[in-house]
This record gives structure tokens, C-alpha cells and sequence, in this order.
């Protein structure tokens, strides 16, 4: 069962929570099969709380407040997630309240929206006191991720929902992975939102209008991440981040990076990074880099706020999990 730890009743409320993902190595060669490294992100949650209160439902989120009817088609995947499984559980839509509350940016390939759909599924299963198995959890969050971006490879959903460091490949089981490395990742936001959708979209096209150079960039990307498994797992600092700038790249000439993100990846490898590169969708969003011990985190996180990123993060890389 999955939302135990995640969910939690307190009279007539219900609480779901989920943290946010980072795509260290993979993203988009992971939609062709290919496999990724994504890490849980701790240091930003969704918390979507659930209420009784008659009436229609309503829904106070980062895009919208006011009736379930009402909402943006820009959050149509939880809006088809929550008329869908109060719809299985054979209840009326009516007589309940959620509101979301996230420190996760949105539209930045920081697992935003599969977060949000993940807490409010477990929310939505708690307050009608259904058992939710990681299976339904994933199925519903998938059905939000793909009405929002089209063609996901499940990564974000798969991650979000383990809290958990996963070697990726769509369709495979999860496999355990050992995390052991000492380093820090520096999160950079652009503050400008990424376009997963449109990004994911363009190197379709450009796989297809050159087959050719698509096909190599898609296997380069391959390597690259098998070899950042590698040395992930013997403490190798120094090539994972020579592996992430060179995906960077091949992700640039695969048109899913632009001007904004370039010059963060370079002032963080000018400032000392082991690497550098863009996380998840691109176009926009963010960036992350890779250093050796604390201090020189500290030093490509300032030279990059200096550099116009909008926020930063830094967190310890190890033992499976990203911490603040
Ligand atoms: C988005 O976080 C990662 C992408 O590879 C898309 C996907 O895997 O669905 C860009």
C-alpha cells in the first residue's frame, strides 16, 4: 500500500504530500527507452490538503481558485485524475474542497506536475478511506502526465512516487540502485518555465528529419548515461560531471536548451563545477552542476544568482536520497 507514510486523517482532513525529482542524466533519450538517473528532491514538497464543505468541489492551486468546473485546461490532467478516480470509488463529485500548496516552481523539469497529481491522489484516497496500491498511484499520476505532456516516459511519476534514486527505463521493473557518491548538486532556476511538451516534441522531429544524427545523439546519450551508473556507483565525482556537460551538449544540439540555460551551465563550470547541464524538459527551466564538497558548492550557487538565476538549491548527493 502506498500512502501511509504520505497521507493522514485529522477530522475530516485529509493530507497528501509529495516531494520533487532531478533529472541527473537521461532526460528525453529516456522517452526512446533509453535508460536515466533521476534523484528524489527533498528540499521541495506539494502538500494538497482535502476537506468537506458542501457544495460544489472546489480547488485553490498555483493556476486556479475557485470550481473544479471552472479550472484552466493548463491543469486539465489533475482536473481528469480527480473527476476520474472520484468516479471509480462510484462518489459524487460534490461536498469537498482541495487546496494545493507547493514549493516545487512549476513548469521547471522539477517533477511539478507529477508532484502535484501524486499528492492529490493520495490525498483523495485518504479522504474517501480507499486503500491506494503504488500501482493505482502510478496509473492515475501517468494519466495526469500524459494529458500534460503528451508523451512522458514516466520517469518523473515513477521517481516522485519511490522517493527513491532510480536507474530508468520505461516499461522495465525498478532497479535498485546503489547511490554512493560525495558530491553536491546545485539546482539553478532560470525562472523562465521550461516547455517538457514542446521540448519533448522537437527532438521527435529532429529524430525524424535527421535520422542520422538523431539516432547517434539518442545513443550518446545512452552511453553517457550508463557510464554516469558507473560512476555513480564507484564514487567518481570528476567523470559524472565531465559525463553531465557532455549531455548537455548533445541536448543543446538536440535543440532543448537555450540561451538562458547555456550561460548558467557555463558560469557554473567557469565558477568550478565538475559539470554541468539542463534537467528535464529544457527550454527554459532549470539547470544543475556538480561539485566536489560544500564550499565549492556554495561558490557556483552565489556566481550563479549573481548570473541572474532566480533561486538556487544546493543539496548533498548520497546514499539514495537528495537532502537539503
Ligand atoms: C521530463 O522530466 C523528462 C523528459 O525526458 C520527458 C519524459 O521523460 O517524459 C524530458
Amino acid at each position: 500500500m502506498d500512502n501511509k507514510i504520505n497521507c493522514k486523517i485529522d477530522n475530516g482532513i485529509s493530507v497528501g504530500t509529495a516531494i520533487g525529482k532531478v533529472i541527473l542524466i537521461g532526460e528525453h533519450s529516456v522517452v526512446y527507452g533509453k535508460p536515466a538517473i533521476a534523484v528524489p528532491f527533498h528540499a521541495a514538497k506539494v502538500k494538497t490538503t482535502i476537506y468537506g464543505r458542501k457544495g460544489p468541489v472546489g480547488i485553490d492551486c498555483f493556476y486556479h481558485k475557485g470550481p473544479l468546473t471552472d479550472a484552466p485546461r493548463v491543469i486539465d490532467g489533475l482536473t481528469q485524475v480527480i473527476k476520474g478516480i472520484v468516479h471509480s470509488f462510484s462518489e459524487e463529485l460534490e461536498d469537498f474542497s482541495i487546496s494545493i500548496e507547493s514549493t516545487i516552481p512549476p513548469e521547471r523539469g522539477m517533477g511539478s506536475s507529477a508532484a502535484v497529481a501524486i499528492a492529490t491522489i493520495r490525498g483523495l484516497y485518504d479522504f474517501f478511506g480507499r486503500m491506494l496500491t503504488h500501482e493505482e498511484l502510478l496509473k492515475w499520476a501517468n494519466m495526469s502526465e500524459k494529458i500534460v505532456h503528451g508523451n512522458p516516459s514516466g520517469i518523473d511519476a515513477a521517481v516522485i512516487s519511490r522517493e527513491k534514486t532510480l536507474f530508468y527505463i520505461k516499461g522495465e521493473p525498478f532497479m535498485p540502485f546503489e547511490f554512493n557518491l560525495n558530491a553536491y548538486l546545485i539546482v539553478g532556476d532560470t525562472g523562465r518555465k521550461g516547455k517538457t511538451k514542446d521540448a519533448v516534441e522537437g527532438v521527435r522531429k529532429y529524430v525524424e528529419t535527421n535520422p542520422r544524427k538523431g539516432k547517434y545523439y539518442i545513443e550518446e546519450l545512452e552511453r553517457i548515461a550508463m557510464e554516469a551508473k558507473d560512476s555513480i556507483e564507484s564514487n567518481d565525482p570528476e567523470r559524472l560531471g565531465r559525463l553531465m556537460t557532455e549531455a548537455h551538449i548533445i541536448l543543446d544540439r538536440l535543440g532543448v536548451s537555450d540561451d538562458g540555460l547555456n550561460a548558467l551551465v557555463s558560469k557554473a563550470l567557469d565558477s568550478g563545477a565538475l559539470g554541468a547541464k539542463l534537467t528535464g524538459g529544457g527550454k527554459g527551466g532549470c539547470m544543475i552542476a556538480l561539485a566536489s564538497n560544500k564550499e565549492e558548492a556554495d561558490n557556483i550557487s552565489k556566481s550563479l544568482l549573481d548570473s541572474g538565476a532566480k533561486n538556487t538549491w544546493i543539496s548533498r548527493l548520497g546514499d539514495d536520497l537528495v537532502d537539503k
